[in-house]
């Protein structure tokens, strides 16, 4: 295949409906579209997988025509289709990825299976802000050290390159975006709960409640079902404390957490560059956090801008069409949907 330029891309890998043209070379998204389906499943207080199917399905013909649109471009420019095709919810997936193989056969365009946690490992280098970090890692091939926080994921990885993943360490239990929305859940919050743990957090004391740091057995690893049950316990004893209080304590611990294990892992690694990604990294003292560890220490620091840290087809036409230039896998119209697919796999398909 010649290598594809203009990418268009697919994301359906939970309840945002997804899709996003990009130019690979310049690094530019020339437009996306996103449908969080947040309105349909909160009467359930999480996902329901068969709903948010049925929403893709409604939804992608529309957003789709639109993204081409608002970019100014027709169907004969773009290089080729790609899709998640894991992990992520099975029904959610296939529609996403059927949509995208037929589109792809329709036009005579390859098609491009990709990894949604290689889409968020990779889309620091989207932001405004990436030229410096695109220059050692793309360029003179420097790796940087990721800290991923998704609502599955929470993990401290070295990429080396594109397609190269080691993972220094991951958490034990709970995934911190999890965390957030268990949290939420007992303090009566909308699911996913982040952004509004965020919000009430704003009003709160941050010192005003102390709560755990679990210990891990890496000392890269993570560990936050302790400090979910710690806030459990802390609500039954003292019923009547200020929600903004905990939520302000409990976002402080964590942020303090990620950004002390981020430290040892520039410690251990050497790292000059570290980028976090992921649905968390939208949260601001986190990002807080990690930027003075990083001045610290004397790194950079990229992370996405908002709308790249949650889920979004941006960085999935990004992470296939890199992939595609570095002539690494890419699947084809046989690929089937993965529900589970490791980082740490991807490694396999290099050619
Ligand atoms: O990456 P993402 O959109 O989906 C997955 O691939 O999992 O991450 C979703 C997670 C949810 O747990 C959500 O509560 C959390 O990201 N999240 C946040 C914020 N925005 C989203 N957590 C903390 N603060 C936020 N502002
Ligand atoms: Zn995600």
């Amino acid at each position: 295949m010649s290598q594809p330029r203009l990418v268009f891309a697919i994301e359906t890998s939970c309840d945002e409906t997804a899709t996003a043209l990009v130019d690979v070379s310049t690094r530019r998204i020339l437009a996306q579209s996103i449908y969080s389906q947040y309105a349909e499943h909160a009467p359930y207080g999480g996902v329901v997988p068969e709903l948010a199917s049925r929403a893709h399905l409604e939804r992608l013909p529309y957003l789709s025509e639109h993204t081409l649109h608002q970019a100014g471009v027709t169907w004969n420019n773009v290089d080729a289709i790609a899709a998640t095709v894991g992990p992520g919810l099975t029904t959610a997936l296939v529609v996403g990825a059927t949509f995208a193989k037929t589109l792809a056969v329709g036009l005579g365009k390859p098609f491009l299976a990709t990894n949604h946690i290689e889409g968020h490992a990779l889309s620091p280098l989207l932001a405004e802000n990436s030229a410096p970090l695109a220059q050692s890692f793309l360029d003179n091939q420097e790796p940087y050290l990721l800290l991923l926080v998704t609502g599955g994921h929470t993990q401290l990885i070295q990429v080396a390159k594109p397609g190269h993943y080691t993972t220094l360490g991951s958490t034990q239990d709970d995934a911190v975006g999890e965390a957030f929305d268990k949290v939420g859940k007992l303090l009566n919050l909308p699911h996913p709960a982040g952004p509004a743990i965020e919000k009430l957090a704003a009003t709160g004391n941050a010192s005003a409640i102390q709560l755990p740091h679990p210990k891990t057995e890496n000392p890269l690893g993570f560990s936050f079902s302790g400090l979910k049950t710690a806030v459990r316990e802390y609500l039954t004893k003292h019923p009547d404390v200020n929600p903004a209080d905990l939520a302000a304590s409990f976002q402080h611990t964590v942020a303090t957490l990620l950004a002390r294990k981020t430290a040892a892992a520039i410690q251990t690694t050497g790292s000059r560059h570290v980028v976090v990604a992921g649905g968390v990294a939208a949260n601001k003292a986190i990002r807080a956090a990690l930027v003075q560890v990083c001045e610290q220490a004397c790194t950079t620091f990229t992370a996405p801008p908002l709308i790249l840290c949650t889920d979004n087809a941006a960085m999935i036409a990004y992470a296939a069409g890199l992939r595609a230039q570095h002539g690494l896998e890419t699947g084809s119209l046989s690929t089937r949907v993965l529900p589970r697919w490791p980082l740490e796999d991807m490694a396999k398909s290099v050619q």
